[in-house]
């Protein structure tokens, strides 16, 4: 039979996309914080272990699940699992999981639109910086420029998703991530370079062994998970899309290293500008879109063609990062509803973009006049980041795990990782893979749940 399921085109291909949907948001507004609030480079020690020892593990699971059934997220689980009614159901959650996050990731990519072009047309640099904080409150909050301009995001990586695995998501992913790698260096070389940026780098470098607690474990996996895109179906997705001759060991460590030097890189370009306009560091949000503008804003007036083209390079890194990380989560739901629906690529991205498109502006509105719902405290977006980064995630991470471990077979299982026992450095180190899936990851995963709870 004739395979007329799309793949990528090779090794680069493959990693160039994965990183994609791994370099995002986290890496910009989560690492460096994380890295200076817990102990500078002793925390970068602890996060490459984490990754070497868990989420690499489950970064292979997942590939593994995907190439092997080679089908969408929902059906993989099913057929690999021969029908188990158990995992039929679970597999509905890896197709919910990255929707539920597109509605509201792509908000902020709205954001990073509103804020680029405010960039270009000077007029966020020509701001009195005591009112940057001010004005990102009223524009999120302001209804409707937030919410056109979370449609004209997810319009755009619905349409790259709608060109399909090779000519759009492929072909995509091969510019914008060199092109990512070039703009952070860029604002790199403009941030170390103003008065008083070392103390940024000091913030980051500073190795505080006394930080190395288990506490801190749980922080970097967690960390290390969301940066990897784990447990919300995307990298299986990708996975059935790679080549049964592909290595992918060697993908999968490509593209978490892609990910680790993106995530300092990263730290590197804003936490040097934020202590040199002195203001605290902090995460999230409030990180890009009112401490990073800010610096902006005072260096505007002194240096104001150079801080009008940093900031425009800035809101367009985000906005990139982010819509190669959307276009992954995205292609989750395409993927299950052209195989399990039917349905043709372009009708499964039209519904994909009613659906986010829609829920979506409700999280948008919940900034403005929507701000009043709220379901145990939260906003209606702080809810949907809340249920599906601490709970839903983890939930999925632990059950990809104990999928591989403990119902796939060894043998299938070994097959993969070494492609029938033909690559030798991967056949040498399939203990070590077998032992960390099997003991190592679960019991990692339910730490990692407990202590975002108790701490
Ligand atoms: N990895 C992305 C980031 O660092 C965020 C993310 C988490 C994600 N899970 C995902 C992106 C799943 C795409 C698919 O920002």
């Amino acid at each position: 039979m004739a395979d007329k399921r799309e793949k990528f085109g090779g090794r680069l291909a493959v990693i160039l996309a994965m990183a994609g949907s791994a370099i995002g948001l986290g890496n910009i507004w989560r690492f460096p914080y994380m890295v200076g609030e817990h102990g500078g480079a002793a925390f970068v020690i602890v996060y490459v272990i984490a990754t070497l020892l868990i989420s690499l593990p489950v970064f292979l699971a997942e590939v593994m699940i995907g190439r092997r059934s080679h089908t969408n997220a929902r059906d993989a689980f099913a057929r690999l699992s021969r029908q188990h009614p158990f995992w039929k159901t679970t597999g509905y959650l890896t197709i919910l999981i990255p929707t539920l996050i597109a509605c509201y990731y792509s908000v902020i990519g709205g954001w990073s639109l509103g804020y680029f072009i405010q960039s270009c047309s000077l007029s966020l640099t020509r701001m009195p910086p005591e009112n940057v904080s001010r004005q990102f409150g009223s524009f999120v909050s302001s209804a409707w420029i937030p919410v056109a301009m979370h449609l004209v995001f997810l319009g755009v990586t619905v349409g790259v998703v709608a060109g399909g695995v090779k000519s759009g998501i492929e072909k995509f992913s091969k510019v914008s991530l060199p092109v990512l790698f070039v703009l952070i260096v860029l604002i790199l070389a403009y941030s170390v370079t103003l008065p008083g940026a070392g103390e940024g780098v000091r913030y980051l470098l500073h190795p505080d062994w006394s930080e190395l607690t288990p506490r801190t474990f749980a922080y970097a996996m967690g960390q290390s998970f969301y940066s990897l895109s784990l447990g919300m179906g995307a990298i299986i997705t990708y996975g059935s899309y790679v080549s049964k001759k592909e290595n992918i060991l060697a993908t999968s460590a490509g593209t978490a290293v892609s990910d680790l030097l993106f995530a300092i890189l990263a730290g590197f370009a804003i936490m040097p500008a934020v202590f040199a306009a002195g203001i605290e560091p902090g995460a999230g949000p409030g990180l890009i879109f009112q401490s990073v503008p800010y610096v902006f804003a005072r260096m505007g007036a002194t240096m104001p063609v150079l801080s009008a083209i940093t900031a425009i390079l800035f809101f367009l890194t985000i906005i990139v990062a982010a819509m190669t990380s959307c276009i992954s989560l995205v292609e989750v739901g395409v993927s299950f509803l052209m195989e399990r629906k039917g349905m043709t690529r372009g009708r499964a991205c039209l519904v994909l973009f009613l659906v986010c498109g829609g829920f979506g502006v409700l999280c948008s509105l919940s900034f403005g006049p929507l701000s009043g719902v709220t379901v145990a405290g939260m906003s209606i977006f702080d809810l949907f980041d809340w249920v599906c980064s601490n709970i839903l995630l983890l939930l999925m991470a632990l059950l990809v795990v104990l999928f591989v471990g403990w119902i796939l077979p060894r043998r299938v299982v070994y097959d993969e990782f070494t492609n029938g026992g033909r690559l030798r450095l991967n056949h040498l180190l399939f203990p070590v893979f077998w032992f960390l899936i099997k003991w190592v990851a679960p019991v990692a995963v339910v730490i990692i749940f407990f202590t975002n709870f108790i701490l």
